[in-house]
């Protein structure tokens, strides 16, 4: 089938270069021509695992083709996913002037039966509005489909390729058929292609991710008590999580949840709520919650170095709002060193794949170092931000040589507390007892 998938962002792209894998013919247009140029040269712009190798294949193989050019792009699609920014506007709630610039723009270059595809999140109601947009300008017939995504970043390619269900919104049979054919090499081991109207299948994805950040928020405020109480919020984690009702994901307590979907989606969601004159009381309570955990371990750095930071430099491991990903979206690291910096501290970060962008935001003002013990040389402590693999079993006699304190605040709980009391560690970490040298 000939697909375009409009927008090369990190969903537009995980997108057209799957179904490209599928066996369609996918056209990837965007507006940004430096990017169409790269990409045409095999130049992924993202940073996801497998992608690159998938995009080349599919690319070589000339399944996958690039384009500045809407008319060009659409030409012969049967097709076509809108995966546009939403970004957050002024007062909340999802933006959505990308998506209708091209619902305009497209309604007057149509010129056959086509299924346009909502991929990006957007608030309920949006299908219709980009349908009358399109309308607006249109001479042939059309459906406008919700199909939201639910892709993790780091895993996209293989939450795409195998996911746990696939939901679409529309009424129209024919664009039920037709989006039934493209998704149906995904779901062969049984998962479902869940069909609901499109109003449904916007608040699903809403749904989805503001219950996700409820979850790990939930757990995040049983372990502030379990640090009151005196209990270790990973043994509450295996205790519940082996509830089947519950489920063993997303219950790891750290410091706050980031990234571009779920602080986002949630705002968002708690304003159409209020929108439509309901008050989504346990929303407001999520978003206040994290705030507050991301600069949680901020106190107790003061705490230990007798109330001042100033000159005290402090070694920071990961940037990324989480592993395997180079996003720094609203990652708990730049609320962290924010407050560092603030305080008086120097900052010396290590990240496998976000420190340019760090970089590229905040510029010079902490160093970034090559290695993660590079990071260590001469710091009078380290705060972990980011759960990435390789900190999970470091070289602590390296670690003891180079730490002026033999001191860890960690945000993502990696290390067990008998092991850090054996190391002679103070080691402070979230919902749990800390362990004083
Ligand atoms: C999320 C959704 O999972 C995905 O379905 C949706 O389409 C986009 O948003 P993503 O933003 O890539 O994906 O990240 P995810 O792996 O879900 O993690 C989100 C945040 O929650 C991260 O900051 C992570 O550190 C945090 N998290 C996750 C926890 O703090 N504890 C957990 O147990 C799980």
């Amino acid at each position: 089938m000939k697909i375009a998938v409009i927008g090369t962002g990190y969903v537009g792209l995980v997108t057209g270069t799957c179904f490209a894998e599928t066996g369609n013919q996918v056209t990837c247009v965007d507006i940004d021509e430096k990017k169409i140029e790269k990409m045409r040269n095999g130049i992924v712009p993202i940073y996801e695992p497998g992608l690159e190798d998938l995009f080349n294949r599919n690319k070589n193989e000339g399944r996958l083709s690039f384009t500045t050019n809407l008319q060009e792009g659409i030409k012969d699609a049967k097709i076509i996913f809108l995966a546009l920014p939403t970004p957050p506007g002024e007062n909340g709630s999802a933006d959505l002037k990308y998506i209708l610039k091209v619902a305009d723009d497209l309604g007057p270059i149509l010129d056959q039966y086509v299924v346009i595809v909502d991929k990006s999140t957007v608030p309920v109601g949006t299908a219709e509005l980009v349908s009358s947009h399109i309308a607006k300008n249109a001479t042939v017939e059309f459906d406008v489909v919700s199909n939201p995504e639910f892709l993790r970043e780091g895993v996209a390619v293989e939450d795409f390729m195998k996911p746990d269900r696939v939901v679409i919104g529309t009424s129209s049979e024919k664009a039920k058929n037709m989006m039934n054919k493209l998704y149906a090499p995904l779901v062969r081991q049984g998962n479902p292609v869940i069909f609901m109207d499109e109003r449904s299948a916007e608040m699903t994805k809403y749904a989805a991710n503001a219950f996700l950040a409820t979850k790990i928020t939930f757990m995040n405020e049983i372990a502030n008590l379990c640090e009151k109480v005196g209990a270790n919020v990973d043994d509450i984690r295996r205790g519940i999580g082996t509830d089947s009702r519950i489920g063993k994901r997303f219950l790891f307590a750290g410091i706050g949840y980031g990234g571009s979907c779920f602080p986002k989606d949630v705002q968002a969601l708690e304003k159409t709520s209020k929108e439509f004159d309901y008050e989504f009381k346990i929303l407001q309570a999520v978003m206040d919650v994290n705030e507050d955990q991301k600069t949680k371990l901020i106190p107790r750095l003061k705490e230990y170095f007798g109330g001042d930071l100033k000159g005290k430099t402090i070694a920071l491991w990961g940037l990324a709002f989480k592993p395997y990903t180079d996003d720094i979206r609203e990652a708990p690291s730049l609320y962290n060193i924010k407050e560092l910096l603030e305080a008086g501290c120097i900052i010396k970060a290590y990240d496998p794949e976000a420190a340019a962008n760090v970089k590229g935001v905040i510029g010079d003002v902490i160093t970034y170092t090559k290695g993660p013990y590079e990071a260590l040389k001469e710091a009078d402590a380290l705060m972990i931000m980011t759960e990435w693999p390789q900190f999970r079993t470091p070289e602590f006699d390296v670690m003891n040589v180079l730490l002026k304190n033999k001191v860890i605040f960690d945000g993502r709980n990696l290390y067990e507390l008998d092991a850090m009391k054996e190391l002679g560690y103070t080691y402070y970490s979230i919902g749990r007892e800390t362990v004083k040298a």
